[in-house]
């Protein structure tokens, strides 16, 4: 299959929209990461995107809307919490689990009676949304455990020759996806962390539950192995001298013949010396908005050892450092 690349025109955003509609996928950018999107109605449709991504099909997908008007077409009760979360984070990075309609297939939510809905805000994904006036099911356009696409490149790397079209729409604003939250408990749960943080969301609702990594029955996503490039990843926890450790690290796996790369926030790039650095930017949501495109950067420039700088836990933070342990598979110095 012949894949194109197209800008986000009138008229290329009109074809990617027929592609849905007419049941192929197409892979679009929104704020968070790119997503592979498909009609969420259409069964064989939503089929294509497990079979791009070599993706679990237990593995539950995210729909896309543009208006929160049609939500009550696809779900059966929009609670009081999810109104309030609305209002303060839609269209933007926040998936909102609800209780489902029947109309939404079994093959997007992995059997579940939920259903994850996400207004992103990226403008070609509300003009791709809008046009095709289909409910978009659309993970990340990656291949099953690679690092997420923020960029039409990062797609194609994993995409070329396994789907139509890519709408281009530059680099990915956040970096990281959505916050997934479950407004069917009480009180909800955040089930994934990500680019809304959970402070933000208390000062919203009140308290939150956390689902934690090992209750993977909840957001079944999260126990396969996750944003890992070809590169080992070390993670380093967050401490004042973390720079002494990366750097005895670093340099006892120069010396056993490996290719490492420090991850640091740029002002930190000086601590490590003549080692090799890619800095990540100037603070935690720039670290976020560049880290999955570092991890393949990495990989392209041939390193062989990533050593991710720690983060303190809190605001996009918190779910940096979720994706770090999990690209990492754990493997936290
Ligand atoms: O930012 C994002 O959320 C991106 C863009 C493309 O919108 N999408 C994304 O999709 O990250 P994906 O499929 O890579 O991750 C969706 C996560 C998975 O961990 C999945 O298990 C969880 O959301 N999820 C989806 N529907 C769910 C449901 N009904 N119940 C529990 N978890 C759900
Ligand atoms: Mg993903």
């Amino acid at each position: 299959m012949d894949t194109k690349v197209y800008q986000p025109t009138p008229i290329h955003i009109r074809h990617c929209a027929a592609l849905l509609r007419h049941g192929d996928v197409v892979a679009f950018p929104t704020e968070t990461v790119y997503g592979l999107g498909a009609d969420a109605r259409n069964e064989a449709a939503v089929r294509k995107i497990y079979e791009a991504k070599g993706r679990p099909s237990d593995n539950p997908l995210i729909v896309h809307i543009a208006d929160m008007q049609r939500i009550s077409e696809f779900v059966a009760e929009v609670p009081e919490t999810a109104v309030k979360l609305t209002k303060a984070f839609s269209p933007g990075p926040l998936t909102i689990v609800y209780r489902k309609k029947p109309c939404i297939p079994d093959i997007v939510t992995g059997g579940l009676q939920t259903v994850g809905i996400r207004i992103p805000s990226h403008p070609v994904a509300l003009a791709l949304l809008r046009e095709a006036d289909v409910p978009v099911c659309a993970p990340s356009a990656n291949l099953s455990t690679k690092p997420s696409p923020t960029t039409a490149r990062h797609v194609l790397q994993d995409m070329d020759g396994r789907i139509p079209a890519v709408l281009d729409g530059g680099p990915c604003q956040v970096g990281i996806e959505s916050t997934v939250i479950d407004v069917t408990t009480t009180p909800p749960r955040i089930l994934r962390q990500g680019g809304i943080p959970s402070e933000e969301i208390v000062k919203v609702i009140g308290a939150v539950g956390l689902a934690q990594s090992g209750t993977v029955a909840l957001c079944p996503g999260m126990k396969y192995k996750h944003y890992a490039p070809k590169a080992e990843v070390l993670f380093s926890a967050y401490y004042d001298d973390m720079h002494v450790t990366i750097c005895q690290y670093y340099d006892k796996l120069t010396q056993s013949g490996k290719r490492p790369v420090i991850l640091a926030l740029d002002d930190r790039a000086p601590l490590y010396g003549d080692r090799n650095v890619m800095t990540v930017g100037k603070d935690y949501a720039a670290y976020a908005h560049n880290v999955f495109a570092d991890l393949r950067a990495a990989d392209e420039q041939g390193y062989t050892v990533v050593i991710a700088e720690g983060v303190e836990s809190k605001g996009i933070g918190e779910s940096l450092i979720n994706r770090l342990i999990k690209s990492s598979g754990g493997q936290v110095i």
